[in-house]
């Protein structure tokens, strides 16, 4: 190692010990923008994928309040995955190749949007607990060492919080409606609920990235504390909607001041994680679908750059 590069690694690593920010310009070590490329694509590539579950229900929202709210929801998520590109393209990739990543199974995006949403109480759920694990996972990121990334963290953050309390509220209005509404809630919790503890992750001793991620102060947090945060902070929610969670060895712990929990089937994560999930080649197809079908756009986006460039260039 050069001298100059070990004054910059010095450099970098007085930034990360006074807890300051990376930015794009600054020397930072290969691994450190390799892993910041492969965490930010996956969320993004989550947040875009993410809006094919609920956007199926668009159309079919009970009433217009409801399809506005989800509309709007929708809506962010798209916003989301394009903060979060474009924080990755300040890292030296394009979006262009992102897709591309994506779309070829070179990237992934989170397991939990492999599962079907089949009944209108899974939009409040997804809101509810697909949402609520987001923002438990990504308030931590506002304090991500590096810059674009912690500082997109921030509004989404906050557009989350609408997504989850309005997912809530939508299941309180179920499960203040008929018996029928009350199961269709409670069905799509047991659906829903270990999916949503497996978004964290594997365990902590079965994750290869967690420890140098929390070096790197990339992660502020290990999957299993963010995993055991969602766990404390839904079962009081749960039992003011009502519902209960599908996990016997699930109950207090004074010793711990925690909720013990049983054990996600990680085999079924693994599946999932490696393509085989009820929805994965659905979600790919609709995905590669849109970009094909949005191909004439960004051709005429493009030319039209080219052209307004030449006309100022005259
Ligand atoms: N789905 C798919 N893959 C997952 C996964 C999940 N839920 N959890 C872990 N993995 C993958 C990892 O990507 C890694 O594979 P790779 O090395 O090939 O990328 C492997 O499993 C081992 O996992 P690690 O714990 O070692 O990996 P990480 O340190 O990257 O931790 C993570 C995984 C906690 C998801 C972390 O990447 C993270 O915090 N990402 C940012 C948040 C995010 O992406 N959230 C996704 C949901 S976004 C969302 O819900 C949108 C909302 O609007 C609904």
């Amino acid at each position: 190692m050069t001298a100059t590069e070990s004054e910059l690694q010095g450099g970098f690593d007085q930034t990360l010990a006074h807890n300051d920010r990376i930015e794009p310009r600054d020397w930072m070590p290969e691994g450190y923008r390799k892993t910041l490329v492969r965490q930010i694509a996956q969320h993004a590539h989550s947040e875009i994928i993410g809006m094919q579950p609920e956007g199926g229900w668009i159309t079919r929202a009970p009433s217009l309040r409801r399809k506005a709210i989800l509309l709007a929801k929708v809506q962010d998520e798209a916003g989301h995955g394009l903060y979060l590109y474009s924080a990755c393209e300040t890292l030296g990739v394009s979006r262009a190749e992102l897709t591309e990543m994506l779309l070829s199974g070179r990237q992934k995006y989170s397991s939990i949007f492999n599962y079907p949403t089949l009944s209108y109480a899974d939009v409040g759920t997804i809101g509810w607990l697909v949402d609520g694990a987001a923002i438990c996972n990504q308030v931590p990121l506002c304090r991500t060492s590096f810059g674009p990334y912690g500082r997109a963290m921030i509004r989404i953050c906050k557009e989350e919080s609408f997504h989850q309390r309005q997912g809530f509220e939508l299941l309180m209005t179920m499960m203040r409606g008929t018996d029928a509404q009350r199961a269709m809630v409670q069905e799509s919790v047991d659906r829903f609920w270990w999916p949503a503890l497996m978004m964290f992750g594997p365990p902590d001793d079965e994750s290869p990235n967690t420890a140098q991620s929390m070096a790197w102060g990339i992660k502020r947090n290990t999957n299993d504390e963010l995993r055991q945060r969602f766990v404390d902070m839904s079962v009081p929610q749960a039992e003011a909607l009502g519902v209960t969670f599908p996990d016997p060895e699930l109950r207090w712990n004074d010793e711990r001041g925690a909720h013990d929990f049983g054990t996600p089937d990680w085999d079924e994560f693994m599946q999932v994680v490696k393509g085989d999930g009820p929805c994965n080649r659905q979600r790919i197809a609709h995905r590669r679908r849109a970009h094909e079908d949005g191909a004439w756009v960004r051709e005429a986006a493009t030319a039209f750059a080219a052209r307004s460039t030449t006309e100022v260039g005259a």
